[in-house]
């Protein structure tokens, strides 16, 4: 089939690389011309594992195209999807809408008659039959994405499932023969209403954020109790109803995706007169988690952090990404800034887009500058390099073996025996801790 997919940022570009990889036909759309330069070029601008691959082998085979032409897509596409961005609103908790909206309105001027406008963005219930009422001349339906960063073309390609939020059986049809494949492959399918299909992506993200935050609030208990939310996140997920899966306790989500999905539902379901309390919690026991690693380290630097050379291994909000938005990373960073500490940061992937966002803090370019004269170390973005750090090793290059684990996946009883002094969210202080030098 000929597709467009407007908007190429993680989900939009990798949905048309993807697109292309099932045998479509697929032009790409975005208003950024650099983007779309790059991708046309073969390029991906950000860090996707698997995904420069299948778009430079797309663009060169001549199944992948981009442009910033809404009528050139126009023309050419029978289905189009719209992939953009709605962030959280500067004013407040609700979804800014105003990306998907001036997609929908250029991509439904230039369609061709009888094209179906798919809507794959995450966005507040209801928005999906406004869009449709307001663009009478073509067809809507709602299709979530439900891709993690990182494993974005693996779960595109191989999705746990598909929803079609439709309104007639002719757009039902249409999205089965552009899903033909993964659906003959035995790929769950539910159809559904606009609504339903709206509300299963921010329920399914509002699920993970709160299985996280519930583990978070018990690694809280943990910290009071003398407990060890590793373990008793071990026990919990063999039972099959609870399962391991998105059970880590430690600094808490971030992204461009949970906090601000959590935050819009909330303020969505209060305009309808639901109460959606519970993810308030959510994200407050979130937030915490960020305030409980400034403690820590000024426990280790004796009451405070002025003056401290920090090292913060980590910048994106999780490893695998270069993404930066909401990064607990860097909001950890940031204040202990802003409080006085000499922070340096290092990140395999994200070193860029941090600088930009954080331009006054410290960069290293390797592990070991970031830790050379340390006298605190706080791991906050759990990139398997750094779970490799010999704990030995790095503790010749500090001034100070202390360590923050914001991840809860080094081995204490390795850097205590190495000499550090090693804190854990949820985690008891480790017996025989080394001696401060
Ligand atoms: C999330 C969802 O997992 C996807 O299903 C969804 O499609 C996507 O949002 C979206 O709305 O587009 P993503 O933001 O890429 O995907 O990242 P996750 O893998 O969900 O991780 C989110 C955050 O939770 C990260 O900061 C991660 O470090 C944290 N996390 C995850 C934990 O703190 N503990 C866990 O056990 C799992």
């Amino acid at each position: 089939m000929r597709l467009t997919v407007i908007g190429t940022g993680y989900l939009g570009a990798t949905h048309a690389a993807c697109m292309a990889e099932l045998g479509h036909e697929v032009v790409g759309v975005d208003v950024d011309a650099d983007k779309v330069a790059a991708l046309e070029a073969g390029r991906v601008p950000f860090h996707e594992p698997r995904l420069a691959g299948l778009v430079a082998r797309h663009t060169a085979g001549g199944r992948l195209r981009f442009t910033s032409s809404y009528e050139e897509a126009g023309a050419f596409g029978q289905v189009h999807f719209v992939c953009v961005g709605t962030p959280q609103r500067r004013d407040g908790d609700g979804a800014d809408l105003t990306c998907v909206e001036s997609a929908f309105d250029a991509i439904a001027r230039h369609a061709r008659k009888g094209a179906l406008l798919v809507g794959k963005s995450t966005v507040p219930v209801g928005t999906a039959a406004g869009l449709a009422a307001r663009h009478g001349r073509v067809e809507v339906a709602w299709n979530p994405e439900f891709l993690r960063e990182g494993f974005a073309v693996v779960d595109t390609l191989r999705a746990d499932r598909l929803v079609f939020g439709v309104r007639t059986a002719r757009a039902e049809r249409l999205l089965r023969t552009v899903y033909a494949s993964p659906l003959g492959a035995g790929t769950p399918l539910v159809v559904t209403d606009f609504a339903t299909a709206e509300l299963v992506k921010t329920a399914a993200n509002s699920f993970l954020a709160t299985k996280i935050s519930f583990i978070n609030a018990m690694a809280e208990v943990c910290e009071a109790a003398g407990g060890d939310v590793r373990k008793l996140s071990e026990a919990l997920g063999c039972d099959d109803r609870i399962g391991r899966a998105f059970l880590r306790a430690g600094v808490g989500f971030g992204g461009g995706c949970l906090p601000k999905d959590l935050r819009a539902f909330a303020h969505r379901a209060a305009e309808l007169g639901v109460d959606l309390g519970l993810l308030r919690q959510v994200d407050a026991i979130n937030m915490r988690r960020r305030d409980r690693v400034i403690a820590l380290a000024r426990e280790l630097c004796g009451g405070t952090v002025l003056g401290a050379r920090v090292a913060v291994l980590g910048a994106a909000f999780k490893p695998d990404s270069d993404d930066i938005r909401d990064s607990p990373a860097l909001n950890v960073a940031a204040r202990l800034d802003l409080d006085g500490a000499d922070v340096t940061v290092y990140d395999p992937a994200a070193m860029d887009n941090a600088r930009k966002a954080f331009p006054l803090l410290g960069y290293a370019l390797s592990v070991d500058e970031a830790l050379r004269g340390a006298e605190l170390v706080l791991h906050l973005t759990e990139w398997p390099q750094f779970r490799e750090v010999d704990p030995r090793r790095a503790a010749a290059l500090v001034y100070r073996p202390r360590i923050v684990d914001g991840r809860g996946v080094l081995d204490a009883a390795r850097w205590t025996a190495a000499g550090w002094r090693f804190r854990a969210l949820g985690a008891p202080v480790p017996a025989g801790e080394g001696e401060e030098r």
